[in-house]
């Protein structure tokens, strides 16, 4: 507990917080290789995108973010660019692209881009020019070095997506860093002509007129003088280089120079993604006049069912650790800086299968998930087919799987590292990132309506029953709950700059919570499992009566002493105004 905002749940006060768009924003995420595909080759593009946008005006969005769509040979699905003043051929030209942006403003909505500055392609012109030579104009923007005495990499980090982080090139005999796939070099931010580099590449797109960027890893720019050997445990040879690569005091003084060369000059919203991130950071990243970014994706709720940060070691979760990290971030960054909220995207498993139910109460779960999150302080996120419900999607074969990080884990650990294919195809379907990324479920045709032609992933085969068109249907569905959620936020400034206060810190099966904004007060209460458990208002917490605001369940509140004490039904919610 270090808040310095520490209070009782029944005072009230006014926040110290600065009004902004981007906070009274609900963001929704496209992964548009995966979102709609309009000309039948099996991968989804900006025309598909269009073609989809009165969908995403009827949930009731303000700002769409797009994973990257720029020239990419798709190694790590399109984080590895090639050229970023071009559109992916497979996506469409920059006319689709100018065309997308004017018809998301024609609709009063707003776009955001993809940053991806930490590393290129190697397909990118200044990488094909880095390697060529050791004396080339463009060696130095690149983290170049030679081997170590014995030959071996120059230190031994390990990559994100398995082994060293470190490839070697016979060319010029030396080794070039890679923190992701041996395909995505890491740029050196040391180097003014990098930086200035991306700065002009930036003013590009927002001279164009999009309204802000993801910057993807961005708290890995900066990397720690003389690149030191991260701790290793006896008999490994690659070890988590993260202190060394993470949240380094550089990486202020970059953001700070682009903040001053670029982002202060538009009107944007920034969202830095930064896994390892600790509230002190955040506050560092995304404080109020810090002059760096508008807010971060934090991890730490994401790491919760993880042993060590280790994904592919999974463990189950507890709900009070779950509340613990959540209400840190709420409190922490209380009138300081800002929280982003998600449960998931489009390198998590889904969050209905992960932190729901996705069998018998998919639709109840949903819509809890959605209410406390959508109900704490910070901007939301929607990852594309969470308002409909969309789940994991766990395949038998390796071979159904698309993405590096898990080619490479096999790779790892059953090609070469002879461990029970059964077992690793086990935490992939748990954990791997193509879960969240199977085609978006728009209808129960073939292909589930995103293609007539092979889709690049598989469909998930539940798309006959979890689609789109099932949901706007039916008015019971998730998605008009969505909505409903949404227009709370644009209706009541408490849901945007409301204090949030947690209840029963110890409650295993329940999290509660109230907002209050001057003299209002709500309060959120929802039952995270299959229990039937009680609630009662802690007694400190003036209440003579509420309003039901939003609910999953029908309620009759005659039966209770609401909001004072009532029982729960599996995965309920309910938020109150209090009186
Ligand atoms: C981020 C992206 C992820 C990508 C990685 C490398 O974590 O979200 O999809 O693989 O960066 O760019
Ligand atoms: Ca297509």
């Amino acid at each position: 507990m270090s808040t310095a905002f520490t209070e009782t749940a029944t005072t009230t006060h006014k926040p110290p917080i600065r009004r902004a768009w981007w906070k009274e924003a609900v963001v929704y995420q496209i992964y548009p290789r995966s979102f709609m595909d309009a000309n039948g080759d099996g991968i989804g593009d900006l025309r598909g995108i269009i073609s989809k946008l009165d969908y995403l005006k009827l949930l009731g969005v303000d700002v769409l973010w797009l994973n990257p769509i720029y020239d990419s040979p798709n190694d790590d699905m399109g984080y590895d660019i090639r050229n970023y003043y071009k559109i992916m051929d497979e996506f469409g030209t920059m006319d689709d692209f100018d065309e997308l942006l004017r018809e998301v403003h024609a609709r009063g909505m707003k776009l955001v881009m993809d940053l991806v500055a930490n590393h290129t392609s190697d397909e990118h012109a200044w990488f094909v020019e880095s390697r060529s030579s050791r004396d080339n104009p463009y060696r130095d923007w690149y983290i170049w070095r030679d081997g170590k005495p014995d030959g071996r990499e120059p230190n031994n980090w390990l990559s994100y997506f398995s082994g060293s982080a470190w490839a070697y090139d016979e060319r010029t005999g030396q080794y070039y860093l890679h923190l992701f796939s041996r395909r995505q070099p890491d740029l050196n931010w040391e180097n003014p002509k990098v930086r200035e580099a991306i700065f002009e590449m930036m003013r590009f797109w927002l001279d164009k007129g999009i309204d802000g960027f993801r910057m993807d890893v961005i708290n890995a720019i900066a990397k720690a003088e003389g690149l030191p050997d991260a701790p290793a445990k006896p008999g490994q040879r690659y070890a988590w280089g993260g202190q060394y690569f993470l949240n380094q005091p550089k990486v202020h003084e970059y953001l700070r120079e682009m903040h001053d060369k670029v982002l202060r000059h538009y009107d944007i919203m920034t969202v830095g993604e930064t896994g390892g991130v600790t509230t002190r950071d955040a506050l560092l990243f995304a404080g109020e006049d810090r002059q760096e970014l508008n807010m971060v994706f934090q991890f730490e709720h994401m790491d919760i069912d993880a042993t060590d940060g280790d994904k592919w070691r999974p463990r189950p979760w507890k709900l009070t650790e779950l509340k613990a990290i959540m209400t840190r971030w709420q409190n922490e960054l209380y009138g300081k800086a800002w929280n982003s909220l998600y449960w998931t995207n489009h390198d998590q498993p889904r969050a209905l299968s992960r932190f729901g139910n996705d069998g018998p109460y998919r639709v109840e779960s949903a819509k809890m998930l959605a209410t406390v999150l959508h109900m704490m302080q910070g901007t939301p996120y929607i990852f594309q087919g969470e308002e409909i419900g969309m789940t994991n999607c766990p395949f038998d074969s390796i071979d159904d799987y698309r993405d590096v990080e898990i080619h490479n884990l096999w790779r790892d650990r059953v090609l070469q590292g002879g461990q029970d294919p059964a077992e690793v195809l086990r935490v992939i379907q748990l954990k791997g990132r193509d879960n969240a990324r199977t085609p978006m479920q728009w209808d129960d045709s073939p292909n589930a309506g995103f293609t007539t032609g092979t889709p690049w992933i598989k469909v998930n085969p539940n798309y006959r029953e979890i689609n789109v068109k099932q949901a706007l249907a039916d008015p019971n569905s998730i998605f008009h709950y969505y909505r409903r959620l949404l227009e709370l936020r644009k209706q009541h400034p408490i849901v945007v700059y409301g204090k949030y206060h947690l209840l029963l810190p110890e409650h295993e099966e329940i999290w509660a919570y109230t907002r209050t904004l001057e003299d209002e007060r709500w309060l959120v209460v929802a039952n995270f499992f299959g229990g039937t458990p009680v609630f009662e208002l802690p007694p400190d917490v003036v209440c003579s009566g509420g309003e039901l605001m939003l609910a999953n369940y029908a309620v009759d509140e005659a039966l209770d002493e609401a909001p004072r004490r009532f029982q729960l039904r599996p995965y309920e919610c309910r938020v109150y105004r209090l009186r």
